[in-house]
């Protein structure tokens, strides 16, 4: 990657500190987040925004990669949080997380998660389907209380990536759908409830997303809905969050956008259409998760063996895999990699990076070019910030890595490995079956 250190040794530098002494340290695999990045991440956003004349709010999207210090250092950024569980909202309030900025999303919350979050009386729910309106509507008169709510809209609006993580089009697990009325009947449902206070909009395009067409599209479409609706029904908009989605680069293939010129044009495009539906300017809120951790995570895998068939492949095995992520099986996610100990070798090599879980499946990287890998060597893989150790697994009973933070040359154990102790934490002997 393109902003790679490397020290006197030929070794990778991360946020000041040396990978390979990481890897001692700590073990491999091992997710090493570099807070700067995730910081200056947090700024970009933050900076471009601000040229916005009303409100702004930039919701960290939990799902990516959370953790109690995580929260913590974000809770001292000045970001909102969006949560999808009553786990990640559990690991909010314990971060002391301001209730205020938590924002609770999911298809299928149940009565207990949106108790925890009324009672809690978190900044918003964004509200996903008829059930849950029901479900809210007796909560806050049990409590007696009053909520804020977000509409998540169904937009029809189809972004450019991968099938599997597209969320914005008609056919969906989320949201009420725009096309057939859904969100009509649910607009009327909510203003007859005296306690719930509806104040706005969400809709969430998909991820991965390199292009600014989809959120202008979709913010043309709600505002134009937006001004019916205050005719119709006096629904008066007061925040529009479109989601997160934005791109990030893993290879040299992607050419993601700088991070402000998605929030310009979100930008551009709320000015343009508000005015033209005489509203007006609503809060901005967005829901980045990918853009801002993704690309200040790399794990460090040590190799191990390796196999090659004369002519087809040369498969190198590391001790990690798809238990601590699943992204090149799941997605056919590209990703891209050095060796930590030997960063620039002009013996180089094209291999594919094997997993150790039993599945052929198993693979981090396909066809890389390597300098010469040998059992031992420490390989680092880039931007695997998101969705890599949130969606980690004990597939094969492997445990789960250590997660460290580096800022400014230190370094700090923010999650520690699992052990195969851990597991007898949650099991029980059928010897005590009596
Ligand atoms: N807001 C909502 C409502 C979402 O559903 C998501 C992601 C986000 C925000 C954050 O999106 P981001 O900025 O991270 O793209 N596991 C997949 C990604 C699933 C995304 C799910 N929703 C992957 O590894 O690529």
């Amino acid at each position: 990657m393109n902003n790679m250190k490397v020290d006197d040794l030929n070794h990778l530098v991360i946020g000041g500190v040396s990978a390979v002494e990481i890897a001692k340290k700590y073990g491999t695999p091992v997710n090493v987040y570099d807070l700067t990045l995730i910081k200056e991440k947090i700024k970009t956003f933050k900076n471009a925004f601000s040229k916005y004349e009303n409100l702004t709010q930039v919701a960290y999207a939990s799902k990516a990669f959370s953790s109690l210090a995580l929260f913590e250092v974000l809770a001292e950024e000045d970001v909102s949080l969006d949560v999808v569980s009553g786990g990640e909202l559990y690991l909010a309030l314990k971060a002391g997380f301001e209730k205020s900025r938590i924002h609770f999303h999911g298809n299928n919350k149940s009565y207990e998660e949106l108790k925890t979050a009324i009672s809690e009386q978190i900044g918003c729910i964004v509200v996903d389907n008829f059930y849950e309106i029901v479900m809210i509507e007796k909560l806050v008169n049990e409590l007696n209380v009053t909520i804020d709510i977000l509409l998540r809209v169904t937009p029809g609006v189809e972004a450019h990536t991968h099938e599997y993580i597209t969320t914005g089009q008609a056919d969906s697990k989320f949201g009420f759908d725009l096309a057939s009325g859904q969100v009509d009947q649910a607009i009327k449902q909510i203003k007859e409830i005296e306690n719930i206070n509806m104040i706005g909009l969400h809709s969430h395009i998909g991820s991965q997303i390199f292009e600014v067409e989809g959120y202008e599209i979709v913010i043309e479409k709600l505002l134009q809905k937006a001004s019916e609706w205050k005719k119709m029904y006096d629904f008066n908009l007061k925040v529009l969050n479109v989601g997160g989605g934005f791109g990030i680069k893993y290879t040299d293939d992607d050419s993601p956008l700088p991070l402000d010129k998605y929030a310009k044009a979100i930008i551009r495009s709320v000015r343009t259409h508000s005015a033209a539906n005489n509203l007006n300017l609503p809060e901005i809120w967005i829901e980045p998760g990918r853009s801002i951790v993704g690309e200040a995570g790399t794990t460090l895998y040590t190799v191990g063996t390796q196999k090659d068939i004369p002519q087809i492949r040369k498969y190198v095995s590391v001790d990690g895999g798809m238990a601590d992520n699943i992204r090149p099986a799941l997605y056919q996610a590209k990703y891209s990699g050095v060796l930590a100990n030997k960063v620039v070798d002009l013996n180089e090599e094209v291999v594919s990076i094997a997993g150790k879980a039993c599945e052929s499946g198993d693979m981090l990287m396909w066809d890389v070019v390597l300098p010469q890998p040998k059992p031992g060597d420490i390989l680092a893989m880039f931007s695997t910030g998101a969705y890599g150790y949130a969606m980690a697994s004990n597939y094969n009973r492997l445990t789960k890595p250590a997660v460290v933070f580096i800022e400014n040359g230190n370094d700090f154990l923010a999650i520690r490995r699992e052990t195969v102790e851990d597991y007898l934490k949650l099991e029980n002997s059928i010897k005590n079956w009596e």
